[in-house]
């Protein structure tokens, strides 16, 4: 069956899957069987278009790229209406995280979900705060909520523990969920205070103007609840996960990790304690002899503890366009393999 696919969201992510899909339309085709078309998209900045035999996208691609509002395909129906009576048979929720109330992004979810649409999503607001809920209005209406991209963009984690680790018992997820933090632990290794450091991650554009979802540790007690709710089944609220971030390690600090052979990281951790789950965001000294401890810069890691394999470490990106609309691509393929 042709996927008929819908955005909401023409950001980073949304025009970084709609530049992999162009590329690689033949490819998947011949490859995979995998036959779509872009539909329709629905963007606060650029407006909402619709075309049910598919959107002129490269055309898109070149007016988002100058900031230009769409002009071909233009609709007068709302996200919702859009949502609920496109012929869009799986939509990718691409707007802006709200980790507090979940934002616009779970009216849209529930919306399609409601309506018999698949959704994927890289939106960590109705991951980490409705997962349950989620998913069992999915399952209600037959159809998926995916969400892989919403820990360590395109670097397969949930997959990971749903595919090739499926038969293992995992009893504990831990690692370095939030690249800016860890480019910022980094170079606070050469010798830089935490304020320095700070600046340059704004000026490269890690950090945001307001830091605070990273430096606080909420970005990734996100990732670590998503987690717990998806491997675990905890279902616990990112309000129970205790959370510090990196801003009280200083250069001392730093230097005191360095004397005892270990390394400041931020983990997020998961872990089955009997039929408990606990679930934490800290800063730890790991041993430099572990595999996380390699981990420098803005890159992403983590360590699955196993019955049957012991600890598997898979290391990779966490953002990027390509890197987080590749997340929403494996995603589309898993529901046209399903
Ligand atoms: N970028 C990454 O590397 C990355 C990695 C992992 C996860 N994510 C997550 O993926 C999602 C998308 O990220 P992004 O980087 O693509 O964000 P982005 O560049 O800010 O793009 C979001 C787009 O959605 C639009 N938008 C906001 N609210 C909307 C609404 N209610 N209806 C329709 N459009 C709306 C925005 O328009 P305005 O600009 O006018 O508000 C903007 O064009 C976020 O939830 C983010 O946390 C991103």
């Amino acid at each position: 069956m042709k996927q008929k696919i819908g955005l909401i969201g023409f950001g980073t992510v949304g025009r970084g899957i709609s530049e992999i899909l162009l590329d690689k339309k033949e490819y998947l085709k011949e490859k995979y069987g995998f036959e779509f078309d872009i539909v329709a998209v629905a963007d606060f900045a650029y407006g909402n278009v619709y075309n049910p035999d598919g959107l002129d996208i490269p055309l898109m691609l070149e007016q988002a790229g100058k900031k230009e509002k769409f002009t071909k395909d233009l609709t007068n129906l709302n996200t919702i209406q859009l949502i609920k009576d496109s012929n869009v048979t799986v939509w990718c929720e691409l707007t802006f995280t709200d980790l507090n109330t979940g934002g616009p992004a779970v009216d849209h979810v529930k919306a399609a979900l409601s309506s018999g649409k698949h959704v994927v999503t890289s939106n960590k607001g109705p991951a980490a705060l409705l997962y349950p809920e989620m998913k069992a209005l999915a399952d209600e209406n037959g159809v998926k909520f995916l969400i892989e991209g919403t820990v360590c963009a395109g670097t397969p984690v949930i997959n990971l523990a749903d595919g090739p680790l499926a038969g293992c018992t995992i009893s504990k997820i831990a690692g370095i969920l939030n690249g800016t933090t860890n480019y910022m632990l980094s170079e606070m290794e050469k010798g830089m205070s935490y304020d320095e450091v700070l600046k340059i991650a704004q000026d490269l554009g890690y950090a945001e103007a307001d830091p605070t979802g990273d430096v606080e540790g909420y970005d990734a007690r996100g990732k670590v609840t998503i987690l717990a709710n998806i491997v675990m089944d905890a279902g616990i609220k990112i309000t129970d996960v205790p959370c510090q971030g990196i801003t009280n390690i200083t250069p001392d600090d730093i230097d005191f990790a360095k004397k005892q052979g270990k390394r400041w990281k931020l983990i997020g951790s998961v872990e089955k304690k009997g039929d408990k789950v606990i679930a934490s965001v800290a800063p730890e000294m790991v041993d430099i002899s572990h595999p996380l401890a390699g981990v420098m810069g803005a890159t992403n890691a983590l360590t699955f503890t196993t019955d049957l394999l012991g600890d598997v470490t898979i290391v990779g990106p966490g953002a990027g366009k390509i890197e987080t609309g590749f997340s929403i691509l494996t995603d589309l393929l898993a529901i046209h393999r399903s």
